[in-house]
């Protein structure tokens, strides 16, 4: 029989770096890297070298940058799908694109198996294996860190050692990162504890509010069909959007959440998330659909909004009524066009200015001057039926009760 071959989801971190050597060992067969670029800041470049060193036969490092914002962070922000009301979901709707990534791979070099290095009560182990399972029925899945012998981070080291495996053991940072162009998780170490604030040192790219320039700064940004495509009136590429963003919004303080949320597998976590670019983005898109959406599409896609969020959290990206969802959300786009500006001061965003060639606000009959040209007569009569149920149902109950108080 020939080796098995296995696809390995590989950061280049301690876990994965230890999981290609330790498969190898355990099943004697060929190991494949795979590692997505979305515009995480680890180590990328050496990762092909470091995993052929580590036991791997061949190794890929893709760069998904661009059709990660265009076909993965643009929906959700289409969507305005923000889980639980704040987290703009970077790293839930990164996994979808890196199941597809190990599934595509696996398919062109007629692998058996993908392994990924999730832990068994997170979400992304959710997000990966659902993807994979609805992508590839016939792939094996192993996820090592469910059942192997390691029982901690040191254990984890002293088998790096042991095996001459190229991990950089230094006192990193004691939080859990996961990273990329559209935001940033952290938990774990101190942030375990609610009843603290998270330590300045948990932040990576953004400032404190407090320490965040006296002079607050103005950006204008336009969208043509609900995505954004320029920022102060240049046109930029989603990349450059993303980065400009993240940077300014940086340094504005803007875009810190720290948040107790509802995981997949029943638990609440704390987690603390940055992410001045999605934040902006959203704040700018809800703006410009209050703007351009009329009052019954505006309504009803906020209950949309929160069924994908909750979708795309609970790793059901490629699911029929994600897809079903999002045709309706792309409908609802389709006037979502025109320029927000917004200001960011110490953490704030206000809203200075909104237009669009769209725009559904008419100054003629929102004025309380003498251009209204508002039919206050009209007024009247809708006020008589509008109510009608509600005075029906006072004298039919008022009614009832002197019936029965005279029995
Ligand atoms: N809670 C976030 C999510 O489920 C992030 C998960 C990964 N977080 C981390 N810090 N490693 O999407």
């Amino acid at each position: 029989m020939s080796k098995k071959k296995i696809v390995v989801a590989y950061s280049g971190g301690l876990d994965t770096s230890i999981m290609v050597h330790w498969l190898k060992n355990k099943y004697d067969a060929e190991l494949i890297t795979v590692t997505g670029n979305l515009g995480q800041t680890d180590e990328i470049e050496n990762l092909e070298d470091k995993a052929k060193k580590t036991g791997a036969s061949k190794s890929y490092v893709i760069d998904l940058r661009e059709e990660f914002l265009t076909g993965y962070a643009w929906k959700a922000l289409k969507a305005s799908a923000l889980y639980e009301g704040v987290y703009p979901m970077a790293c839930a709707i990164g996994r979808p694109l890196l199941a597809k990534l190990m599934v595509d791979i696996a398919l062109a070099e007629n692998a058996d198996v993908i392994a990924h290095g999730c832990t068994g009560k997170g979400n992304d182990q959710v997000r990966f294996e659902v993807g994979i399972q609805t992508l590839a029925p016939h792939l094996e899945i192993l996820a090592p860190l469910r059942s192997w012998e390691f029982k901690s981070r040191e254990e984890e080291i002293d088998y790096a050692l042991e095996n001459n495996i190229p991990v950089k053991v230094n006192k990193e940072k004691p939080y859990s990162i996961d990273e990329n162009i559209f935001g940033i998780a952290i938990e774990c170490g101190m942030l375990e504890d609610p009843t603290i604030p998270p330590p300045e040192d948990a932040y990576m790219i953004t400032v404190n509010p407090k320490d965040a320039p006296e002079e607050a700064e103005t950006v204008s940004l336009e969208f043509f069909k609900g995505v954004p495509v320029s920022i102060n009136s240049f046109k930029l590429s989603p990349l450059e959007i993303v980065k400009t963003l993240n940077q300014l919004g940086g340094k504005h303080g803007i875009g810190r959440m720290d948040v107790i949320e509802n995981r997949v597998v029943g638990i609440k976590s704390r987690e603390v998330y940055e992410a001045p670019a999605a934040v902006l983005l959203h704040n700018a898109h809800s703006e410009l659909e209050k703007l351009t959406l009329d009052k019954e599409t505006f309504r009803y896609k906020q209950n949309v909004s929160n069924k994908i969020s909750n979708l795309i959290y609970d790793g059901l990206w490629f699911s029929p009524l994600f897809d079903a969802l999002m045709d309706f959300v792309d409908k609802t786009q389709e006037h979502v066009t025109g320029t927000i500006v917004l200001e960011l001061y110490k953490g704030n965003i206000n809203v200075l200015s909104r237009s669009s060639e769209y725009s559904l606000y008419n100054k003629e009959l929102a004025t309380y001057t003498e251009d209204d040209s508002f039919d206050h007569k009209a007024a009247e009569g809708f006020l008589t039926l509008y109510g009608l149920p509600y005075k029906t149902l006072t004298k039919v109950n008022k009614a009832a009760e002197s019936q029965r108080a005279l029995v």
